[in-house]
């Protein structure tokens, strides 16, 4: 069956980039001239998506208002012929997909957000987006790579990466067998592990593609006893461990807008091979070196 839909989570509190995301959600903050959810959405869209379905808890009205038209922005802008290429942009981000909202009505974890998703994908594989992962890629979207290797596997797949050994030990390790050039059978995961669990420098990031009896798997997941979360990560590991979860290394650079640095690098990176400022910040930036 071909995957159509998409849920993208953003209801997280996002703690790590506070004061920034007090009253604006961090899946809106900005990378150059768009909001990171933006990217996601336009990524879904390039890779044959229709419907993507947002899961909100705060700040639902500003990102319900970037994904409709505009109407008196709109009217000005097209009073102006010099204006006629943003117009379009602007009036373009409102026709890139049918999106819809739910509400994640307690700050629970992923998994507990991603079960606010089950009546909306029905019966179907499903994309999952985390909001604040941004990837770009200069080639197929990566979310289209994941599906791709969906549709040959036929088995839920997540996006790996091989990371510096310190992520790793932030993030996840995962015990893998090549099926591909790109592809692997993922049996193992552990969460954070020691210098010496690491089993390979493989982590997940961002992205996955999943058959609809996830669902089930994450309401037998129990709650973190210390946090009180679900782990979205815990399914995936059950997944792993019954042999059925594929992981993709994806061809795409990832920025993490849930941190700090993480939104200077996709900030500059981005600003870098932008068609209109590109050239003027690639100056400003060899000058600024020169003075560190
Ligand atoms: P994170 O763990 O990075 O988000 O979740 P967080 O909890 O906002 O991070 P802190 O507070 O800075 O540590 C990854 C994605 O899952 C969403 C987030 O919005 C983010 O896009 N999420 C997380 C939810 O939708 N609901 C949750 O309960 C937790």
């Amino acid at each position: 069956m071909k995957v159509t839909k998409a849920i993208i989570p953003a209801a997280g509190l996002g703690t790590r980039v506070l004061p920034a995301s007090k009253a604006v959600p961090k899946e809106m903050l900005n990378i150059v001239d768009k909001p990171a959810i933006q990217y996601l959405v336009e990524e879904c869209a390039k890779a044959g998506i229709t419907d993507i379905l947002i899961i909100t808890n705060r700040g639902k009205g500003v990102i319900e208002d970037h994904f409709d038209y505009s109407f008196e922005l709109e009217e000005n802008l097209k009073k102006n012929p010099a204006k006629a290429d943003i117009y379009n942009e602007v009036h373009a981000v409102a026709d890139m997909a049918n999106i819809y909202y739910v509400r994640q009505k307690e700050t629970k974890g992923l998994g507990h957000a991603i079960l606010a998703a089950e009546a909306f994908v029905g019966n179907e594989p499903f994309a999952i987006l985390y909001g604040d992962d941004v990837i770009i890629s200069e080639n197929r979207p990566v979310i289209g790579q994941l599906i791709d290797a969906y549709e040959k596997y036929g088995k839920c797949v997540t996006g790996i990466k091989e990371c510096p050994r310190e992520q790793v030990m932030k993030y996840c390790t995962l015990d893998v067998t090549a099926l591909d050039d790109s592809t692997y059978s993922v049996h193992k995961i552990i969460e954070k592990p020691t210098e010496d669990e690491i089993i390979s420098n493989f982590a997940i990031l961002g992205r996955n593609v999943m058959t609809p009896d996830v669902f089930q798997i994450i309401k037998d997941t129990p709650p973190n006893p210390k946090s009180g979360e679900v782990y979205f990560s815990e399914a995936i590991s059950t997944l792993a461990e019954n042999g059925k979860l594929i992981g993709v290394d994806f061809d795409g650079k990832r920025y993490d807008m849930g941190d700090k640095l993480g939104i200077m690098q996709a900030n500059c990176e981005l600003a870098l091979k932008h068609p209109e400022i590109g050239e003027g910040f690639k100056e400003y930036l060899k000058e600024l070196v020169k003075t560190i």
